[in-house]
This record gives C-alpha cells, sequence and structure tokens, in this order.
C-alpha cells in the first residue's frame, strides 16, 4: 500500500479540533502536522470534513445463537458498521454449556475469518463455570480476550448466578481482565413472565411489564456490591435509566472503579414503541427494555456528568417478518435485540451533537476512545495519533437523510430508527489505511477485517496501572490510556 495524506480536514480527538494533516503509510498514522508535503502520496481531501478516529462499538452479537434462531451475521452487519463509521467492533463470543472458553474463541473467531469488513475483538461470555473453565481465564488473556460478560438474565440458558460472578471478578481481575455485566434479576422476570402469560398477556408489551426498571437497579447494585467485596472493577452494559445510573454514580463517587455504557436506542426511542400497533412492538424488544420518555434526558445527563463512560449498540439484529414472529403467541419467545450499527454514529450526531447535548469531542470519547481504553484496544484504535492504526471516518456535516430499511445494508428487514432525519454522515472511512467507504459506498472487499488482540488491565484499572506504573519506574509498561 502506497502513501496516503489526508489533507485540509478538522481533526477531532476527545480533547482537541484542529486542522492537520495526516500521513498513512503501511497501515499506521505516521504523522500528523500542519501543512505536510510528501512527495509521492495520494491526497485524499478533506476540506469540509471532520476527521474522527473509526468508531468502536464494544457490544455487538454477531450470529448469536439467541431464542432459538442466530441474529444477523458478520457478512451484512460488518459492512453496515463500515458505512455507518465503525471500524472496530468487540463482538460477545458466547460459551456453550460444556464447552472450554479455547473453544469458543476459536468458535468465534471461524465465524468472523474471512466474513468481517471491519476489524474485531472479543468479549467472552462465561455460561457454564467450572474449576477448569476458572483456571482458563488467564490463558484467554493471553490469547487476546480480556474482557468476560455476565449475564444475571436469561434463565432459559445464559444466566450465572452470583457465587459464578464473584468467582469470575477474582480470577478477572488477577491478570487484568475487565468483567462487564448484563444487570437484571433473571430470576424474578422469569416469575413475572410466567404469570403474565398465565394471565393471557401475551403481546409485546409485556415484555416491558416483566422487566420494570427496578429489577434492573437491583442487579446493578448487586453487581458493584459483589466487585466491591472482589475488589475488582466492573463495567455495566447497556444502562437503560437513571435508577440503574444513579447505583453507578454513588459508587463511584466513593472511589469504586464502577464504569458502565448505555445505547443510542435508550437515548432516542422509548416504551411507547411497544404500543404500536398489531406485532410491531416485537421489533423494539431488547433487554432491558425500551423506557419512559423521561430516561432520555436522565441518561444525557449521567453521559455528561462522566457516571457512563461509554456508547455501544449492543447490535443485535433480527428480521421481523420470519424471527420476531417466533413469539407471535408468546412474548418470551421474541427473539432480544434489535439493531443500529449502520446509523449510531449519524444519530449521535443529529441528535446529541446538532441539539447540544454532547460536544463532537465527546462524541469521539463515548463512541472510539473510550470504548477502545475500557476494551485494551488504545491506542492502536480508538486514537488519530502517530503509530496508531489509520482508522479514520471522513464525516461529512452536510449530508441529508432520512433512515429507511429499504436503503441500508443492515440484513434485517427493519430499522430501529425508521423515518428519523439525519443531517452529518460518514462520507469516507479508512480502515488501516485502505478506503473501504468511498461517498457513502461500499468499496472493501468484505473480508479485510482482522482479529485485533486485546490487552489486560485496561483503564478501569487506573489506580492499579497508576501504582505498577510507580512501582516499575524504570521498566516500560503497557498501559492503555487514562480517563
Ligand atoms: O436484547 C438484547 N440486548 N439482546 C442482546 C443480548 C444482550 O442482552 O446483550
Ligand atoms: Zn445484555
Ligand atoms: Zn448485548
Amino acid at each position: 500500500m502506497g502513501k496516503k495524506l489526508i489533507k485540509n480536514g478538522c481533526l477531532v480527538t476527545p480533547s482537541d479540533m484542529y486542522y492537520a494533516d495526516i500521513l498513512i503509510e503501511d497501515e499506521k498514522i505516521k504523522a500528523v502536522g500542519q501543512d505536510l508535503d510528501v512527495q509521492e502520496a495520494e491526497i485524499i481531501n478533506a476540506d469540509g470534513l471532520y476527521v474522527l478516529p473509526g468508531a468502536v462499538d464494544e457490544h455487538t452479537h454477531m450470529s448469536m445463537p439467541n431464542g432459538g434462531t442466530l441474529s444477523m451475521p458478520w457478512e451484512t452487519e460488518t459492512v453496515a458498521a463500515a458505512v455507518g463509521g465503525t471500524t472496530t467492533i468487540v463482538d460477545f463470543a458466547i460459551q456453550e454449556k460444556g464447552t472450554t472458553l479455547g473453544e469458543t474463541i476459536q468458535k468465534w473467531k471461524a465465524r468472523a475469518k474471512g466474513n468481517t469488513a471491519i476489524d474485531y475483538s472479543l468479549h467472552i461470555a462465561i455460561t457454564d463455570l467450572t474449576d477448569e473453565i476458572i483456571k482458563e481465564i488467564p490463558s484467554a488473556v493471553e490469547q487476546g480476550v480480556a474482557t468476560f460478560k455476565l449475564f444475571m438474565a436469561y434463565k432459559e440458558d445464559k444466566m450465572v448466578d452470583d457465587s459464578t460472578l464473584f468467582q469470575v471478578l477474582k480470577k478477572a481481575k488477577e491478570v487484568g481482565g475487565l468483567v462487564m455485566v448484563h444487570a437484571e434479576n433473571g430470576d424474578v422476570i422469569s416469575l413475572l413472565q410466567d404469570q403474565l402469560i398465565e394471565e393471557g398477556n401475551t403481546h409485546p408489551l409485556f415484555h416491558a411489564v416483566s422487566r420494570p426498571i427496578e429489577i434492573e437497579a437491583e442487579a446493578t447494585r448487586r453487581a458493584i456490591a459483589l466487585a466491591k467485596v472482589a475488589d475488582a472493577p466492573i463495567f455495566i452494559v447497556h444502562v437503560s435509566g437513571d435508577e440503574s445510573a444513579e447505583e453507578i454514580r454513588r459508587a463511584r463517587s466513593k472511589g469504586q472503579p464502577v464504569y458502565g455504557e448505555t445505547c443510542p436506542h435508550y437515548l432516542f426511542l422509548d416504551e411507547s414503541y411497544y404500543d404500536l400497533p398489531s406485532f410491531e412492538g416485537a421489533k423494539y424488544v431488547c433487554s432491558p427494555p425500551l423506557r419512559e420518555k423521561f430516561q432520555q434526558d436522565k441518561l444525557w445527563d449521567a453521559i455528561s456528568d462522566g457516571t457512563l463512560q461509554a456508547i455501544g449498540t449492543d447490535h443485535c439484529s433480527f428480521n421481523y417478518k420470519e424471527q420476531k414472529h417466533l413469539g407471535f403467541n408468546d412474548f418470551r419467545k421474541i427473539p432480544n435485540g434489535g439493531n443500529g450499527i449502520e446509523n449510531w454514529i449519524q444519530m449521535l450526531y443529529s441528535y446529541g451533537v446538532r441539539t447540544g447535548k454532547i460536544s463532537l469531542n465527546k462524541l469521539v470519547e463515548l463512541t472510539s476512545t473510550n470504548p477502545a481504553k475500557f476494551m485494551g484496544l488504545f491506542p492502536k484504535k480508538g486514537s488519530i495519533s502517530v503509530g496508531s492504526d489509520a482508522d479514520i471516518v471522513l464525516f461529512d456535516p452536510k449530508i441529508e437523510q432520512q433512515i429507511t430499511a429499504e436503503k441500508q445494508k443492515q440484513g434485517s428487514d427493519y430499522n430501529f430508527y425508521e423515518g428519523f432525519e439525519i443531517k452529518g454522515s460518514p462520507r469516507h472511512v479508512l480502515l488501516r489505511g485502505e478506503l473501504i467507504v468511498e461517498n457513502g459506498n461500499y468499496v472493501g472487499n468484505h473480508s479485510q477485517g482482522e482479529f485485533v488482540k486485546a490487552e489486560p488491565y485496561g483503564v478501569a484499572y487506573d489506580l492499579h496501572n497508576q501504582k505498577r506504573r510507580n512501582q516499575n519506574e524504570s521498566q516500560q509498561i503497557k498501559v492503555t490510556g487514562t480517563l
């Protein structure tokens, strides 16, 4: 690959916005500076465009078994991701009961190989903890999988008990792994759901009734308490409302390393979507469910005050016609999950940055730099700095579109954000210096994504890292930045 020079663009980092050129060579950023003049470089004119680091979506589910069916595959969804400005995903590899972590990692890598348009890293979701699996945790970290997800819900297949959560917190901490939790009380949800069905309440709206916010907040609080006793950091995924955010806020105000993510659908959609006519509400069945409208402002507050550090899509996409209809007579059988990877950056820009809720710097921090730091990918990913991978989005704030499933690259037959007007969209996207999106069109070869090894001791270990640095001043210590 020859040299490329991005000229005249406005660079955006979590802290700054300034005009500079970027020289790319051998997949990496070689120089960032004013008026770079390089012979024999292909010039990419970024006049009038923002230059952002490629988005790092740390929460996706590609080809994931859920509710007796598989979510949309790598092939379609990673192309959709690329067009939407995402150059790296961190996907959840789900341990099938009776299998090892090593087997799970290999299975997920085999699915991704040759089928991913963008780079990827993995979390591993432990569903079946044995003594052997605990012992295997350090080996997973050595293989580049340093984040562990535990589901406190989905009693039918993925849920773990408190003992599992506690043991994984302790073991992961020994090797710098980060535990992420889906915090909902699965036992109580299961009881509520069975009762609702017995009473004849089969409609999708009862999905939300069966998963009240208190059930999420209780599990959040429990997970935080267990992390405190285990003396380990913890990351709460898909925080959907104030009650859960408040648990994180309270714990961190006392100095506990507790962090969290929310998702675009909790910021832009609300529970009224479950009242759509006929069975349409099934499109929005995800867990935790969409909440009351006022919760959106509460989540924006939690982002602004630093309670939540990241946004991930929780992209777990299904077709409405066939897959969501599996639960036509019983909301419990609707596969949980929605889509968003194609439009999340457009939505966050149009309805977050343009409305003044967040700055463009904050958008970069929430969707690229912080996810990379928490997941052990920084500074290779999530940064426009010398030495980083040349994953770059040239973002055009003038592009106007209406989101519609008819034009999307995502494989599903519907779009979470159908009908939303957006202003601002990725125009060109580079993956490790290769142009994969040109003028909004995917031009890559569909299979150039690579596995990215995550490093342990991500930014959730901030204080711990500081101690390690102090103790080893002479030694070089790999750190993944500070918040
Ligand atoms: O409804 C959701 N969120 N589906 C994906 C799996 C999960 O809980 O993250
Ligand atoms: Zn979840
Ligand atoms: Zn998820």
